[in-house]
């Protein structure tokens, strides 16, 4: 596995795997309405493909199949995934010290994410420590997710 700079070639497999994970995945946590709210199964992918030339992710991949996405920006962790059936053989942990990585380079003293319930004690793992919880209103739903920060001064990466 590799972690390579966002490419318009993988333009439509990220929204795939972002929608295919949080309906796959999150869904002990969340009903179907709620999923529905947070990844419509009827893919923008021309919304998408203007966000990612904005949010320019890291990949995550595998012989070029991909495995698992972020976004990172400002002190900012935006999407972050990985594919069903690539879960819990370190593809997170990879995208997380890349992150890490490019956060100490560029002397980044503190990060944030607001991270799903599903996802919650993956970041908390790495050291995040809960700030808020939130209540997001979509399409007339309300999902819980939590705010999350690390601070970054004297970290060493896991
Ligand atoms: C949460 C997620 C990103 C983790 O990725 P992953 O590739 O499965 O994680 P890894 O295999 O790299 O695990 C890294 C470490 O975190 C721990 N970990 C992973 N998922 C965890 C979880 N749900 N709860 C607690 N610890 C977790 C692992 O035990 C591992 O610890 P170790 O290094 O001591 O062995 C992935 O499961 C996912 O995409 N989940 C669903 C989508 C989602 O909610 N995304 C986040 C939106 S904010």
């Amino acid at each position: 596995m590799k972690i390579i700079d966002y490419n318009q070639s993988y333009t439509n497999e990220i929204p795939n795997l972002f929608t295919n994970t949080i309906h796959k995945t999150c869904n002990k946590e969340y009903t179907k309405e709620q999923l529905n709210a947070w990844a419509n199964p009827n893919i923008d992918y021309e919304s998408w493909e203007k966000r990612l030339d904005r949010t320019k992710p890291y990949l995550a991949v595998i012989d070029d199949t991909l495995v698992g996405f972020t976004e990172f920006y400002d002190d900012y962790i935006d999407c972050f995934y990985v594919h069903d059936e690539y879960q819990g053989q370190g593809v997170g942990k990879a995208l997380m010290n890349h992150i890490l990585d490019i956060a100490s380079t560029n002397d980044i003293k503190k990060t944030r994410v607001d991270a799903s319930i599903t996802a919650k004690a993956f970041f908390e793992s790495f050291g995040f420590v809960e700030t808020r919880k939130n209540e997001i209103k979509r399409d007339n739903q309300v999902l819980i997710n939590y705010t999350l920060e690390l601070n970054l001064q004297n970290l060493s990466i896991k």
